[in-house]
C-alpha cells in the first residue's frame, strides 16, 4: 500500500468514529423508560394491581365498554376523523416533509374500512404497523407507543370500533415523494425504532406510577407530539418531553424544569389543564392539544389522570432556552420592550380585536379563561402558539366563551404585529416574528 493510501485510509478511518459514533448514538436513541432505572418484569410476574386495561370501575363492564374508554384514552379518533367527519371514517390529510399522507377509515365498512380484519390482523397492524394485505404503514400511525399495549386491550379497541355502524368512505389515495413512498423501507424503520414489546412493570416504583406510565406512553403517547425527533424520525428519549412541534404549534416542554416546562405547577394544575383544557393562572390549550383534551383526556377517569401526573412528576427536567418563566404582570406602554420594529400597529389590532376579551392588563374581565397573564404562549420567545390562537382561534367547550379566528380580518404583517405586542406586553421577552413566519404557519394550519 503506498505510503499516499495509508494516508487516507487513516484519515477516513478516524473520520468514520469521529463521525460515526456520534451519528450512530444520534440516530439510535433509548427507549420510553430509559429515565428510569431499576428492574421491571413481565405483568405476570408483577405482584402489584393490573396496570393495565380499564381503571377498577370498568374492571366489569362489557368489553365493548372497555374498549371504548381505552380507544377514547388512546386517541384514535383524533387522526382518524377530518374536522366535522364521522368518527373513525379516516381521511384527514398529514403534511409531513415527505408529502402528504391519509388516516385509512378504521370504520368496519368491509369494502373502504377494515370491516374484514380478524383480531390478529388487527393487532398485528397496531403493534407493528402491518395492514391486513402486509403493507407497511408509516409511522405517522404511532404505532411504536402503541406496540406496549397488552393484546386484550388492543382487542377491547377492534370490538369497539365494531360495535359502531360500518361507514363507506374510500380513503384518498396519498402523495408521497420518492423514495418515502416505498412503503417497505417502513420495514427498516421498524427494525431500529419500533421493539415491538408490551409494557413490563416496574415493581419498585408505586402502582399508581406504573398506571400512569401505561397510561401517558401506552394510551395517551404524549411524546408523539411532546417530544422531539432524530433525523430518522424516532422519538428522541434522551430529551423526553423536551418539546416539539406539531402543525406549526409548539407542543411544550412538559418535563419537571420550573421555568419552561410544568415543574412549578401543582398537581392540581396539571389535572384540571389536562381535564378541562385550561387552568386558572397558567392558560388553556389551544390547537393539537385542544384536541387531545377533547376527544380524549376529558373522558377519562380522574384517577388515570392522576396517575400520569405521578408519572410525569419523575420525568427528568430539560430546559428550553426560549421557554423562561412566565411573568406575572403586564408591562407598561412606555417599558422599553414595547418599541419593537411593528408596535404601533400591534397595539391597534389589539385595541381594535382583542383588548374586549383580554383586557389591557392581560387579566380578563370576561372570564378566567381568557386571562394571557401565565400563559406559556404569551411567554414563548417564538410566539408561534400565540399567531396560531389569532390565525385559527381557540374553540371552548360549552358554555364557555370561545376565542374567533381571525384568518380573514388580518395580513400576516398584522397577525405578527399584534403576537409581537402580546408577548412583548404580557410575556417575560418579546418576541420578534415576521410577515414572512405567519404566512408559514397560516399555510400548516389551514384548515
Ligand atoms: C397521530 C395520528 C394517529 C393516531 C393517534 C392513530 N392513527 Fe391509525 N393511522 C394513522 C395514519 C396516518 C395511518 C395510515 C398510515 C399509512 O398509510 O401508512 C393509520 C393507519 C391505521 C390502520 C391501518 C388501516 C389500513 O387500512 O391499513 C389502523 C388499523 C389504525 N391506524 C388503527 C388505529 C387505532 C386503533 C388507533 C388508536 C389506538 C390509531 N390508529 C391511532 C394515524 C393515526
Ligand atoms: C371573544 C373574546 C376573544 C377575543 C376577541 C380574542 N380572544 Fe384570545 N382568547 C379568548 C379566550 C376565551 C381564550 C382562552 C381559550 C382557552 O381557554 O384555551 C383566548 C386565548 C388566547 C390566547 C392563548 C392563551 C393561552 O392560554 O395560551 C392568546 C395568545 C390570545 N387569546 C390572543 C388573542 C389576540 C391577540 C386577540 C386579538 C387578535 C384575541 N385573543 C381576541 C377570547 C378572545
Ligand atoms: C397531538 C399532539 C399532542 C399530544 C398527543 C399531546 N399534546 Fe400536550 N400540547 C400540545 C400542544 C400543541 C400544546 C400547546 C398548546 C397551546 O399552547 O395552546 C400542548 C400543551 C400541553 C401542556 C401545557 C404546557 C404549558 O407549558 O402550557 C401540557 C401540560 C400538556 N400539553 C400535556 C400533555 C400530556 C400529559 C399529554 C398526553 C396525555 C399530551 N400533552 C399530549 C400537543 C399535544
Amino acid at each position: 500500500m503506498t505510503r499516499r493510501w495509508k494516508i487516507i485510509l487513516g484519515v477516513g478511518a478516524a473520520a468514520a468514529v469521529v463521525i460515526g459514533a456520534p451519528l450512530t448514538w444520534h440516530m439510535l436513541p433509548p427507549g420510553p423508560f430509559s429515565f428510569v432505572g431499576g428492574r421491571n418484569v413481565s405483568l405476570a410476574e408483577y405482584g402489584g394491581p393490573s396496570p393495565v386495561g380499564v381503571p377498577a370501575q370498568l374492571r366489569n363492564a362489557s368489553l365493548v365498554e372497555r374498549g371504548k374508554y381505552i380507544t377514547e384514552a388512546a386517541d384514535c379518533a383524533a387522526c382518524h376523523t377530518t374536522t366535522g367527519g364521522t368518527p373513525y371514517a379516516g381521511g384527514r390529510a398529514f403534511r409531513t416533509p415527505f408529502g402528504t399522507l391519509y388516516s385509512p377509515n378504521i370504520t368496519a365498512d368491509k369494502e373502504t374500512g377494515i370491516g374484514t380484519w380478524t383480531d390478529a390482523d388487527f393487532v398485528r397492524a397496531v403493534h407493528q404497523g402491518i395492514a391486513k394485505d402486509g403493507t407497511r404503514l408509516y409511522p405517522a400511525f404511532p404505532y411504536e407507543s402503541y406496540s406496549l399495549l397488552t393484546d386484550d386491550d388492543v382487542k377491547a379497541i377492534r370490538a369497539y370500533l365494531f360495535s359502531l355502524p360500518p361507514v363507506r368512505a374510500e380513503t384518498p389515495a396519498n402523495a408521497m415523494k420518492f423514495p418515502f413512498n416505498q412503503r417497505s423501507l417502513m420495514a427498516f424503520w421498524s427494525f431500529f425504532y419500533n421493539p415491538d414489546k408490551r409494557f413490563r412493570p416496574y415493581p419498585d416504583r408505586s402502582p399508581e406510577w406504573n398506571r400512569g406510565a401505561y397510561v401517558t406512553e401506552a394510551l395517551a403517547h404524549c411524546g408523539d407530539c411532546h417530544t422531539p425527533r432524530n433525523l430518522g424520525q424516532a422519538l428522541d428519549n434522551r430529551n423526553k418531553f423536551a418539546g416539539f412541534v406539531v402543525d406549526g404549534w409548539n407542543a411544550y416542554n412538559i418535563t419537571q424544569d420550573r421555568d419552561s416546562g410544568i415543574g412549578a405547577w401543582t398537581d392540581d394544575q396539571i389535572v384540571e389543564y389536562l381535564k378541562t383544557g385550561h387552568t386558572v393562572g397558567r392558560g388553556g390549550a389551544g390547537g393539537p392539544m385542544a384536541e387531545v383534551v377533547e376527544v380524549s383526556l376529558s373522558r377519562m377517569a380522574e384517577s388515570d389522570i392522576r396517575a400520569m401526573v405521578t408519572y410525569l412528576r419523575t420525568i427528568p427536567s430539560v430546559r428550553t432556552p426560549d421557554l423562561p418563566a412566565p411573568k406575572a404582570e403586564a408591562a407598561s406602554d412606555s417599558h422599553r420592550k414595547m418599541t419593537g420594529t411593528s408596535d404601533a400597529r400591534g397595539k391597534q389590532v389589539f385595541q381594535g380585536a382583542c383588548v374586549s376579551c383580554h383586557g389591557w392588563s392581560g387579566n380578563s374581565l370576561l372570564t378566567p379563561e381568557a386571562t394571557l397573564i401565565g400563559a406559556r404562549s404569551v411567554n414563548d420567545i417564538s410566539a408561534a402558539n400565540v399567531a396560531l390562537a389569532v390565525l385559527s382561534g381557540i374553540e371552548r367547550p360549552a358554555p364557555g366563551l370561545s376565542m374567533p379566528s381571525f384568518r380573514r380580518a388580518y395580513t400576516d404583517a398584522e397577525v405578527a404585529a399584534v403576537a409581537n405586542y402580546v408577548t412583548a406586553r404580557f410575556g417575560a421577552k418579546g418576541s420578534a416574528l415576521t410577515a414572512k413566519d405567519v404566512a408559514e404557519l397560516r399555510a400548516q394550519s389551514e384548515p
